[in-house]
C-alpha cells in the first residue's frame, strides 16, 4: 500500500506526477485555500503534507495529523508553520530555498523600475488615449545610476538583488546579522542604511525580531526621495505607517509584492498613486514554480524513504538535538 499525502492545492504537474508515482495523493481540486476544518479533517491518516504559504499549519493541524511524518512547504519562507510543534513530534519541515532566488530578485528589480519610472501609471495613461505627443515633463521619474541601494537581509535573494545593482551603476549597502562576502557592497547598521539609501529593499525573513521592523520611526529616518521595496513578507512593514508615509510624501514611493494581512490590503493603500502593488508573484515564473513543485515533492518522498530532504526549517530533527 502506498503512503498517503495531502496536497492542499493544485501544483505544477511535474511535481504532482512525482507524488503520484510514490504516494496515494489526496489533492484539493479547488484552486483555493482549504478551510481550517477541512484541513483538520483531511490531515487525519496522512503520512505526508504538502502545503503552501497560504495554509496556516498550526499545532492543532499538526496534532490532527496522527500519522504525519513530513511537512513539505511549497515555499522558502515557513512563517505559516508552527515549526516548534512539528519539531516536538520529530516531523521534518521541508522548504524550497535556492530555486526561487533569481525569479524573486528579478521581480524586485521590476518593482524598483516600475515605481521609480512610474511604469504602471504611464501604461494606463497611454491605454486611456491620453498620450498626445512627447513632452519634456511627462512622467518624470528618478535615475538609478550613482544612487544607493540599501538591502535589508543579505541572504540568497538579497545577494542576487545586489548582483543586479552593478548593471544599473548603483552603490550597494546592506545590513544583516553579520557581514558577508558580497562584492562591492558595504555592511552598515540599519540606521545608516535608512538614512543613506535611495532605494531600500527588504529581504529578511519574517520572524519575531523582524515583525514591524519598518514603522513610522524608520520612515522618519529615510530620505524624502527614498523608495521602499518589499518582496519578502508583509508584516515586516507596519502597513498603516507606510500608508501615512506615502500619503504625506515622507518617502517618494513604494513597490510591494506582499502585504501585512495578505491577501487583504490595509484601507487607503490602493488609492495611493506613489505605490506599485503586485499580488505576491515574486517566484511566479513557469520555470521556477515547476522546480519548486519538483523539489517540494522530492522533499516529501525523501523523508519517507529515510533520506535527508533538500532543505529543512528544523534541521535539528536530523541532528538528534531535539
Ligand atoms: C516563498 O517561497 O516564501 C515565496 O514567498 C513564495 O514564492
Amino acid at each position: 500500500m502506498k503512503p498517503k499525502i495531502l496536497v492542499t492545492r493544485q501544483l505544477p504537474e511535474a511535481g504532482l506526477n512525482q507524488l503520484r508515482a510514490y504516494f496515494d495523493v489526496t489533492l484539493n481540486p479547488a484552486d483555493q485555500t482549504l478551510e481550517k476544518g477541512e484541513l483538520l479533517d483531511q490531515i487525519k491518516g496522512k503520512d505526508a503534507l504538502l502545503c503552501l504559504l497560504t495554509d496556516t499549519i498550526d499545532q492543532s493541524i499538526i496534532e490532527a495529523g496522527n500519522r504525519l511524518k513530513v511537512i513539505s512547504n511549497y515555499a522558502v519562507g515557513y512563517n505559516n508553520i508552527d515549526v516548534k510543534a512539528a519539531t516536538q513530534r520529530n516531523i521534518p519541515v521541508c522548504i524550497t530555498p535556492g530555486i526561487l532566488t533569481e525569479a524573486t530578485a528579478d521581480l524586485t528589480w521590476a518593482l524598483i523600475l516600475a515605481v521609480t519610472r512610474k511604469i504602471v501609471a504611464a501604461d494606463q495613461f497611454t491605454r486611456n488615449g491620453l498620450f498626445h505627443g512627447w513632452s519634456p515633463t511627462l512622467f518624470l521619474g528618478s535615475d538609478l545610476t550613482d544612487k544607493t541601494l540599501g538591502i535589508v537581509g543579505m541572504g540568497r535573494i538579497g545577494a542576487a538583488v545586489a548582483k543586479r545593482a552593478k548593471g544599473f551603476g548603483m552603490k550597494v549597502i546592506y545590513t544583516a546579522r553579520s557581514p558577508k562576502e558580497i562584492p562591492d557592497a558595504r555592511y552598515v547598521s540599519l540606521d545608516e542604511l535608512l538614512t543613506e539609501a535611495d532605494i531600500i529593499s527588504l529581504h529578511t525573513p519574517l520572524t519575531a525580531e523582524t515583525h514591524h521592523l519598518i514603522t513610522q520611526e524608520q520612515f522618519n529616518q529615510m530620505k524624502p526621495t527614498a523608495y521602499l521595496i518589499n518582496t519578502t513578507r508583509g508584516p515586516v512593514v507596519d502597513e498603516r505607517d507606510l500608508i501615512t508615509a506615502l500619503k504625506n510624501h515622507r518617502i517618494a514611493g513604494a513597490g510591494l509584492d506582499v502585504y501585512e494581512n495578505e491577501p487583504l490590503l490595509t484601507p487607503g493603500l490602493s488609492s495611493l498613486d506613489n505605490v506599485v502593488l503586485l499580488p505576491h508573484i515574486g517566484s511566479a515564473t513557469v520555470e521556477t514554480r515547476t522546480k519548486m513543485a519538483v523539489i517540494a515533492a522530492e522533499n516529501a518522498i525523501r523523508v519517507l524513504q529515510g533520506e535527508k530532504p533538500h532543505a529543512l526549517a528544523n534541521p535539528e530533527v536530523y541532528n538528534g538535538t531535539v
